[in-house]
């Protein structure tokens, strides 16, 4: 059986560059503060996909205090557009304040509502983006995933953070307490519909809680 142990987790961890400039002071402060944002081995591979790839329309679900779309920001080619969706009154201030502080608040947009609304909206106006992070609710990603499929571009990729619950996502139905099973289950479809889409190729990388790749052809 395949298996990353804490140790080589921990190696693996320690080869991650550290992210440079003002944006790395934001990460470190972010860590240092609890607050809920991406991991750097996560941070580091959406990096190397973003340098390849160069999107122009950027969708996030789940912005906190703003770091990734910070950090999406500095791959974005000239006239690209980050449109971040979050409902949390006190992370769109932080996130606002960072985005001025970076000198990035042109190239991002905040819809300051749930995603539940904002998406089917967005999906209407026949939005199109050609990178979707999701990294919102573990619970919704399965209602959210039409939407996000609907607006990725031919090309596309879409990534959904922390599919794998701390590994939770493997234990059997009965070693799941009651409390976790709906989140569980919603989790297990996701997974399983993400990982078998008509016309995309689909990947999840044991990378920070799990990381879910769909490339849409
Ligand atoms: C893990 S944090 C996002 C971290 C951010 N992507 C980063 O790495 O810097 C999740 C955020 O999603 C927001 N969120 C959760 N469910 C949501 C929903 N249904 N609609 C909008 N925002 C939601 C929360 O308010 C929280 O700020």
């Amino acid at each position: 059986m395949r298996t990353i142990d804490d140790r080589l987790a921990e190696y693996l961890d320690g080869l991650v560059p550290p992210v440079s400039g003002r944006l790395g002071d934001f990460q470190q402060s972010a860590y240092e503060e609890g607050l809920p944002i991406i991991s750097r081995d996560v941070a580091n591979f959406l990096s190397t996909m973003l340098v390849a790839k160069r999107p122009c329309n950027i969708l996030e679900i789940g912005c906190a205090v703003g770091f990734s779309a910070a950090l999406f920001a500095e791959f974005l080619p000239a006239g690209g557009k980050i449109t971040t969706i979050d409902r949390y009154e006190y992370m769109i201030n932080r996130a606002k304040q960072n985005f001025a502080e970076l000198g990035i608040a042109d190239k991002v947009s905040i819809i300051e509502e749930c995603a539940s609304v904002a998406l089917p909206r967005l999906a209407d106006s026949g939005a199109k983006f050609d990178f979707i992070f999701m990294d919102c609710g573990k619970g919704q990603y399965l209602r959210f995933l039409p939407y996000c499929l609907e607006m990725l571009a031919s090309g596309g990729l879409l990534a959904a953070d922390d599919v794998l619950q701390n590994g939770d996502i493997a234990l059997e139905w009965a070693e799941i307490t009651r409390r976790q099973r709906t989140t569980y289950k919603n989790m297990r479809d996701f997974l399983a519909a993400a990982m078998t889409l008509d016309g995309c190729f689909s990947s999840i990388l044991p990378i920070g809680d799990g990381l879910l790749i769909v490339a849409k052809e």
